[in-house]
């Protein structure tokens, strides 16, 4: 399988690469990344001596650079993860968010198309559904889209182009619709890198509105094993739906952070809530087990155990990334800027 991976530098990008070369070392794994500010190409050193490893710096939205990778390494298969993935960036500013997230997507379906590609998973995200009420049931693949920020709009968009390639040109998509995923390698803008972050430093916690906002927590493997899982075994024009099933309100999830870090609760401050703020999201992944055979594996104890680890022994990650300094750092290592 020669593999084309987009944003591949990117949190679950990084994960997927990783745990795709250990499962598949046969796999040639090509990852064609912007390297935007979530982008950090440090993160696959390791892999940058391995032959059947291949970084391309390049952007989705570009029709040459994707289609002549595709030419070069003889791709068989792309996963697309690349994206502008933060909602609260895309609250200040959609239009990147429409750029890569919509045009972009569309662009690599497009080159994939042409290329004659035979497998496609597009990485989407449950916020497409919208928001629950705390007694509504589980969203479903039947569910119908109704984004409510920028962000999860653009997600949306991307999903309806895939939607209608495989309507249109029986280009064989599949998508897939996870909830928040957590673990190594996450940018520090989002939750749990952010809280662990601040509750080191010793600073306040900030928790948007009243904190009892709902998410569905998965660790960051499982759901690179559900998009593997599609690769292999999707239905094309299919969308499958990954939860960890470890639905939890943020401020239980911020206090649960605190005690295993050892800190106090009075570092939580609540703070102005976000615009437009979905207050629950649920996943009924009952598809996925029945047909890609998907459980989670990881509770969200052990999971969120295994993260804290992970961000106390990787300290000078956390810190690069925060400061901005990856971006020197990769500039010296590599010669090369976006
Ligand atoms: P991330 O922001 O950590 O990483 C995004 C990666 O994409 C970065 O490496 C970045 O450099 C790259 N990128 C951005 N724009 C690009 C472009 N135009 N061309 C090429 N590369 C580009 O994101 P993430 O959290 O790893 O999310 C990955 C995907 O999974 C996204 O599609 C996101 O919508 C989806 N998703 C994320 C979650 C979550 O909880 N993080 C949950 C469900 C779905
Ligand atoms: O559900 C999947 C989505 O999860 C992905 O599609 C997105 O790419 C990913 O960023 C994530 O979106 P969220 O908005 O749910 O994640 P975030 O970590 O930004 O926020 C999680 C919850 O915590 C949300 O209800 C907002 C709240 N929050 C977030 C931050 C950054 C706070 O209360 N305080 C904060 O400082």
């Amino acid at each position: 399988m020669k593999l084309l991976v987009t944003g591949g530098c990117g949190f679950i990008g990084t994960n997927f690469v990783y745990l795709m070369s250990k499962r598949h070392p046969d796999w040639t794994i090509i990852n064609l990344d912007k390297l935007t500010y979530a982008g950090n190409r440090l993160n696959m050193l390791p892999l940058e001596k391995k032959p059947e490893y291949h970084f391309v710096h390049g952007d989705i939205c570009d029709p040459e650079i994707v289609s002549s990778t595709i030419e070069e390494f003889g791709v068989d298969a792309v996963v697309n993860f690349a994206a502008e993935s933060h909602v609260d960036r895309s609250i200040n500013d959609p239009s990147p968010f429409i750029t890569t997230n919509i045009q972009g997507a569309q662009n690599m379906m497009e080159c994939a198309r042409r290329a004659g590609i035979e497998r496609f998973v597009h990485v989407s995200t449950d916020e497409v559904y919208g928001t629950l009420e705390m007694d509504d049931p589980a969203f479903t693949e039947e569910t119908p889209l109704a984004p409510n920020s920028p962000y999860s709009a653009s997600k949306a968009s991307a999903d309806f182009f895939a939607r209608a390639y495989f309507e249109t040109y029986n280009f064989p998509v599949c998508i897939t619709r996870c909830s928040n995923n957590y673990g190594p390698y996450q940018f520090p803008e989002k939750l749990i890198p952010l809280m662990f972050i601040k509750a080191n430093a010793g600073e306040k916690l900030p928790v948007y509105g009243d904190g009892q906002n709902v998410r569905d927590w998965i660790y960051v493997d499982d759901h690179c094993t559900g998009v593997e899982l599609t690769l292999l075994r999707g239905t094309p024009g299919k969308a499958y739906n990954f939860g960890g099933a470890s639905e939890l309100s943020n401020i239980d999830l911020v206090r649960r952070l605190l005690k295993q870090m050892g800190k106090d609760e009075s570092l939580i401050t609540y703070v102005k809530d976000r615009p437009g703020h979905d207050r629950r999201y649920a996943m009924n992944f009952e598809l996925a087990e029945k047909e890609l055979g998907f459980t989670p594996e990881y509770s969200f104890e052990e999971g969120l155990s295994k993260t804290l680890e992970w961000y106390k022994n990787n300290s000078q990650w956390l810190e690069k990334v925060r400061s901005g300094a990856y971006r020197d750092f990769m500039d010296k290592w590599y010669g090369e800027r976006q």
